[in-house]
């Protein structure tokens, strides 16, 4: 038997392997709720204009309600053969009111319909990730202001660097985090025009108004040229974009939360919420959950990398290929979705060992640098030279194997004569990072200043 939709011209029905290759319902059913109210505002648009009777429209709109009841209590029954979500709609809402359901289709086609649809599920899944990020922000920042002068070795090169702070460390995510909320929200902002109305790719011949279904559905405008708008899949690729980079900062810090709690760094512990044990090694306390979410990274940039070779070759107009964006997108939304709450919920767990961060604070030299900096304060030299002079005492320690605030004075005037006790000031971790007070800096009073500044925003929004 012929489609019942689209089967006019058609004698017999599709290969079996149509169904499997050509049908969408398994997974774009979950776009039902989205497609019932583009198709309810698009039938109040018909009617507005005098295209619809009244009483068709009435008819519809009940109908529709009646198939989004059923879809929501689990009585609906999808179907394959009617490939997607929009012909199952369609399909059921024809056996619910009859030949008014048919009306339904004027000037609008699947094209502009999906697409649609992809809208406003994407604007609500970007609103759902935002508020998740936004918790995330808070829980660091609160973890921030608690250890705002926890001293922790800073690192570049993984190898010692400078003293950090704990706090200083997590806001460093809270920046990122901040302008990962920004690219969503541009992201969101450039999608909120609305494609209906545009039908298969031409627009239509109807008396239609594309301004009153844009705006019942909440978009800014309707798109401005139909080619584009049933064609566009640059915003779910957009969207993908800020999950990839969101998802990059995630995995980060995943890696940083990996190697912290090894026995070998201890910098912070998890509890038994969010580790797990080996089967055969009984020792073991594994974070999985970091690890997870360093690992399904590969998911996300996958769906992204996956549409991006989808489109580059489509000419325009719609090509089916494109029906291929949903799997990744709504996989990506989830994984993403997954990971910020494992994320966040680590962050509230995790309890730093202040004692150990501090003892490695100082290991390999770290203060070095406070230093240089002290004999071009103090005795004016040129830093090249206060570099050259630090490097020399480094070596004469590191010979010793001992730290720099363990040498003795005189070893150091024999290096340069000039340096005077008051040097020992300087070389200590906690000095360190009192001392770094420019803008941006890990002095813990700044710090602290950033992480209630941070508190404050977040809770204002
Ligand atoms: N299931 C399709 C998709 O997701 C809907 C649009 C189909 N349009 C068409 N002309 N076959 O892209």
């Amino acid at each position: 038997m012929s489609n019942r939709m689209w089967g006019g011209r058609f004698a017999s029905g599709p290969a079996e392997i149509m169904a499997d290759i050509n049908a969408s319902i398994d997974f774009d059913k979950r776009l039902a709720t989205q497609d019932i109210r583009g198709s309810k505002a698009h039938a109040a648009m018909l009617g507005q204009t005098g295209i619809l009777s009244a009483e068709d429209v009435e008819a519809i709109v009940a109908g529709l309600d009646r198939v989004a009841g059923e879809i929501e209590s689990g009585e609906f029954a999808f179907s394959r053969e009617l490939e997607d979500i929009h012909m199952n709609v369609e399909s059921r809402l024809r056996d619910l009111i009859g030949p008014a359901a048919g009306r339904l289709h004027t000037a609008r086609s699947r094209n502009d319909q999906v697409a649609t649809d992809m809208k406003l599920w994407m604007r609500d899944a970007i609103d759902g990730i935002d508020a998740q990020l936004a918790d995330l922000m808070q829980a660091l920042a609160e973890k921030a202001l608690a250890h705002a002068d926890a001293v922790m070795p800073g690192f570049t090169h993984l190898q010692s660097a400078q003293p950090v702070t704990f706090g200083h460390h997590l806001l460093a995510y809270v920046e990122m985090i901040r302008r990962d909320r920004g690219r969503f929200k541009c992201a969101r902002r450039r999608l909120n025009e609305c494609p209906l109305g545009s039908a298969a790719l031409a627009g239509t011949s109807f008396p239609i108004d594309r301004h009153a279904t844009a705006e019942a559905l909440g978009f800014t405008r309707p798109t401005a040229n139909s080619l584009d708008a049933v064609s566009d899949r640059d915003f779910v690729l957009e969207t993908l974009a800020a999950c990839s980079i969101a998802a990059m900062h995630l995995s980060r810090f995943a890696e940083e939360i990996v190697l912290w709690t090894t026995p070998q760094f201890a910098f912070v512990k998890l509890s038994d919420a969010f580790t797990t044990g080996s089967s055969i090694m009984p020792q073991k306390r594994n974070p999985d959950a970091a690890e997870l979410v360093r690992g399904k990274t590969g998911r996300i940039f996958g769906a992204l990398q996956g549409l991006l070779v989808v489109l580059k070759g489509l000419p325009l107009a719609y090509g089916k290929d494109m029906q291929e964006d949903k799997e990744g997108a709504f996989d990506a939304i989830h994984t993403l979705s997954l990971c910020l709450a494992a994320t966040a919920g680590m962050v509230r767990d995790m309890e730093p060992d202040r004692d150990t961060m501090r003892r490695w604070a100082g290991a390999g030299y770290a203060t070095a640098t406070d230093l240089a900096d002290w004999l071009v304060r103090v005795l004016g030299l040129p830093f090249r030279d206060a570099h050259h002079v630090t490097g020399r005492i480094v070596g004469l320690a590191s010979a010793k194997d001992v730290g720099l605030e363990e040498l003795s004075l005189a070893e150091m005037q024999e290096v340069e004569p000039r340096i005077t006790p008051a040097v020992f000031d300087v070389l200590g971790v906690e000095a360190s990072v009192r001392s770094r007070t420019s803008h941006g800096g890990t002095a813990p009073d700044n710090v602290a200043a950033q992480a209630r500044a941070w508190l404050d925003r977040l809770g204002k929004e």
